[in-house]
């Protein structure tokens, strides 16, 4: 797996997380440059990185050529294409945003403008890069002017999501931004409210953590340390997660 507490160290300071190592005792102030430290531990193991090609579930194709044909609601009129889905089938961690927007529309795949840079690092810091999780949105196709997804929308394409849960069966869900949230935990709960918790999803009660949408973070930088609290809190319960399916295993 990618990564040592170096390139992590790069990864956060691009989240814009400023990390300080504990001063010698009686060292002086001015001898206590501020590198980075070594990572905090957390007992996380690096994703399972099986990868997507040579899946051969025959449900998924399926299912991807439905997206591809749908025209469940108006939003079909305006996309370039639908947004089905990025990733690892296998992952543990899925994670969901709110729908494509332009850069998305035109490529066919979720996040894959800035926001999608800073997901990337986030990804990255958590030690689950992209290619070993999966992404998906609430919305396959695109509102106009990125406007937000009328509930109708959602009604419609949600389904679509779920039948992808299923086929991932993945141990957690994080839900980035207010709208991947509200419309997954079917709630109006502000964010800052849902955020530091393990709710649940569907039917099968996937295990599922908020977090700030990246999109936000480069709105509002302040709050990136708040992510990073969020971030790590996936990987422990991630490990937690892991642990418990081992343990029931035998
Ligand atoms: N924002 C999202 O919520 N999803 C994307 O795919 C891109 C930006």
């Amino acid at each position: 797996m990618s990564g040592g507490p170096l390139l992590r160290a790069q990864y956060l300071e691009s989240l814009g997380i400023d990390r300080y190592v504990r001063r010698q005792s009686g060292a002086p102030a001015a001898a206590a440059p501020a590198p980075v430290a070594p990572t905090p531990t957390i007992l996380t193991a690096p994703l399972a990185t099986a990868p997507s090609s040579g899946d051969s579930d025959p449900r998924w194709e399926p299912l991807a050529a439905e997206v591809r044909a749908c025209t469940k609601c108006g939003l079909h009129a305006g996309r370039t294409q639908t947004v089905f889905g990025v990733g690892n089938r296998h992952a543990e961690l899925l994670v969901v945003g709110e729908a494509p927007g332009a850069e998305e529309d035109r490529q066919g795949e979720p996040f894959v403008g800035r926001a999608g840079q800073l997901l990337n690092s986030m990804l990255r810091a958590m030690r689950a890069p992209r290619e070993t999780v999966y992404i998906a949105n609430v919305l396959k196709c695109r509102p106009p002017g990125n406007r937000d997804p009328a509930p109708e929308e959602v009604r419609c394409c949600l389904p679509y999501l779920q039948r992808q849960i299923e086929l991932i069966a993945p141990r957690l869900m994080l839900a980035v931004g207010r709208i991947a949230a509200q419309n997954l935990l079917a709630t109006d709960t502000p964010i800052g409210k849902l955020r530091g918790a393990v709710h649940r999803f569907g039917t099968q009660g996937t295990p599922l953590i908020v977090t700030y949408h990246p999109a936000y973070l480069l709105r509002s930088p302040g709050q990136k340390r708040q992510s990073w609290v969020d971030l790590r809190f996936v990987q422990r319960e991630l490990a937690q997660l892991r642990a418990s399916a081992r343990s029931a295993k035998g």
